[in-house]
């Protein structure tokens, strides 16, 4: 018989490994959008402070370098193999997608990266003592390697929504895979706020300084930076979500709270609101205030754009083949992948799970409230909650005085035919569908022991026609 390789599941009780990988990336993001950004205001500076004889402004790039060296490099470096060791955890064949699709890609990314650290160092530590030809140059390969990394990833962040064209699902190619519609708006959308990321955080340098007209001046600078790059990043959050693959937008529509783009443009003009203030009066650029701001937009901005960009992906993980609950859902010839589904469909999961106890494989009455919380594991937990706190808890979905029976059938009916637009296809055998429910049962309340005894035991037919 066909086998699934999916592999040992992580389950995180309470939070989810969903939410785990989210507080990371966030964090990350904050720090590598700031920083590219930065790199990019850096070379413009640099340019500017040269032109018009200011090399007061160079001790703007230093200072802020040297609290990105800390703040952006020091922690991103960190919260960067967090991403990784997280996600390959809690999504292996996610992560595995997008190695084997874009392995030179990544390669390509780390190059640029050890030229960006090195640059970040060379741009701190050198001011002031390279002639102004070459820190001119070290200024824009320093921003133009940055920029590189956010083009990488950001392509590779669209895959996972959906792959640049369709003719990839046919015959494969990275850059079919790479380029899209959907990239190139993300990247605008990145680009502007990582513009607005870098103004706000540059606000915690910029209040330190004494000097109050110089203060103003690079208050200024940031502030208009923000308020431009705040403007074009609500244009470019409009384009992007026109670029969504159908089902996103669907998603979005009906599983988001209407308020979330009003609250996104709220935000926005909050933040402009921030500039102006600064703008027209700099002695309210305070350390606290600056600092404040930054949580903010760690907050209110980045976490809800991450996992709003996260749910509605949903059912998949990557490329619109990888479901989030690592079963791959459909056929891609064009890089020899094929659907699990029939396999699961023919011999129910637990026949075809690699790395299923094998006191499992044949529901009983003894294993079945077993059998039925490893299901929930594996193919529901990704999403689902199994307590009654953290991600849509499953449990919510139930009251305890639907019976067992009545859950198995729903959970079939709803599963099985992949109808549910923002679920995976779940095909579930007969006595799959019952353990899954007499385990929900547990959770609702409904003693397991009574349910399992007052049900009809179809597990003996059901393995047997599955063994076959
Ligand atoms: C890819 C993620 C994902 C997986 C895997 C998943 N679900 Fe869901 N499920 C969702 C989303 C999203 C909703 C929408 C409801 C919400 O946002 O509260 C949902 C809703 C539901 C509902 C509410 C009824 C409905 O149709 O809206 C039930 C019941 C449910 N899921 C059961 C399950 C069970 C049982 C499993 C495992 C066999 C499972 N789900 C696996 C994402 C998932």
């Amino acid at each position: 018989m066909d086998m699934i390789g999916l592999y040992p599941t992580w389950f995180e009780p309470g939070v989810g490994s969903g939410w785990i990988v989210g507080l990371i990336a966030t964090i990350h993001v904050l720090f590598s959008h700031t920083s590219v950004g930065a790199a990019i205001f850096f070379a413009f500076l640099a340019n500017y402070a040269h032109r018009n004889q200011r090399p007061d402004l160079l001790e703007f790039i230093r200072h802020y370098g040297l609290f990105l060296l800390v703040f952006s490099y020091v922690l991103g470096s960190i919260t960067g193999p967090g991403i990784w060791y997280s996600t390959t955890v809690a999504s292996p064949r996610g992560i595995s997608a997008l190695i084997h699709s874009f392995v030179w890609m990544w390669a390509t990314e780390w190059v640029f990266f050890v030229i960006e650290v090195v640059g970040v160092y060379m741009l701190v530590y050198l001011a002031n003592k390279l002639d102004r030809q070459t820190y001119l140059k070290l200024s824009l390969i320093f921003g133009l390697t940055s920029y590189t990394t956010m083009l990488v990833i950001v392509g590779i962040l669209s895959f996972m929504m959906w792959p640049g064209k369709a003719d990839w699902y046919e015959h494969g190619g990275v850059l079919s895979a790479f380029y899209g519609p959907n990239t190139f708006a993300q990247l605008g959308m990145r680009t502007a706020f990582m513009f607005t990321m870098t103004a706000v955080v540059g606000g915690i340098v910029a209040a330190r300084f004494k000097d109050a007209a110089f203060k103003k001046d690079v208050a200024g600078k940031l502030a208009w930076l923000g308020i431009v790059s705040a403007a074009a990043g609500a244009a470019m959050f409009q384009w992007y979500l026109s670029t969504l693959p159908e089902t996103a937008a669907l998603v979005l529509e009906n599983r988001l709270p209407g308020w979330f783009k009003p609250a996104v443009l709220g935000i926005l003009a909050g933040m402009a609101g921030y500039f102006v203030m600064t703008l027209v009066r700099p002695s309210t650029l305070v350390v606290s205030g600056a600092s404040a701001m930054t949580v903010a937009v760690l907050v209110f901005g980045l976490w809800p754009e991450e996992v709003t960009r996260e749910s509605i992906r949903k059912p998949w993980v990557a490329g619109q083949y990888v479901y989030s609950n690592q079963v791959i859902g459909r056929d891609v010839p064009g890089m020899g992948i094929t659907s699990e589904i029939p396999t699961i469909e023919a011999h129910g999961f637990m026949k075809t799970q690699v790395f299923m106890p094998e006191g499992l494989r044949t529901i009983t009455d003894a294993n079945r409230l077993e059998a039925g919380r490893v299901l929930a594991l594996t193919t529901c937990s990704n999403c689902h909650s199994l307590s009654s706190g953290g991600m849509r808890p499953l449990k919510n979905y139930f009251t305890a005085n639907s019976t067992t029976a009545e859950v198995a059938e729903y959970l079939q009916a709803g599963l099985s035919s992949g109808n549910t637009l923002y679920m995976p296809q779940i095909p579930l055998k007969d006595d799959e569908a019952l353990a899954l429910a007499t385990y929900i049962g547990s959770l609702t309340g409904v003693p397991a022991a009574a349910t399992a005894l007052a049900l009809p035991s179809v597990s003996t037919p059901m393995s047997k026609e599955s063994a076959q």
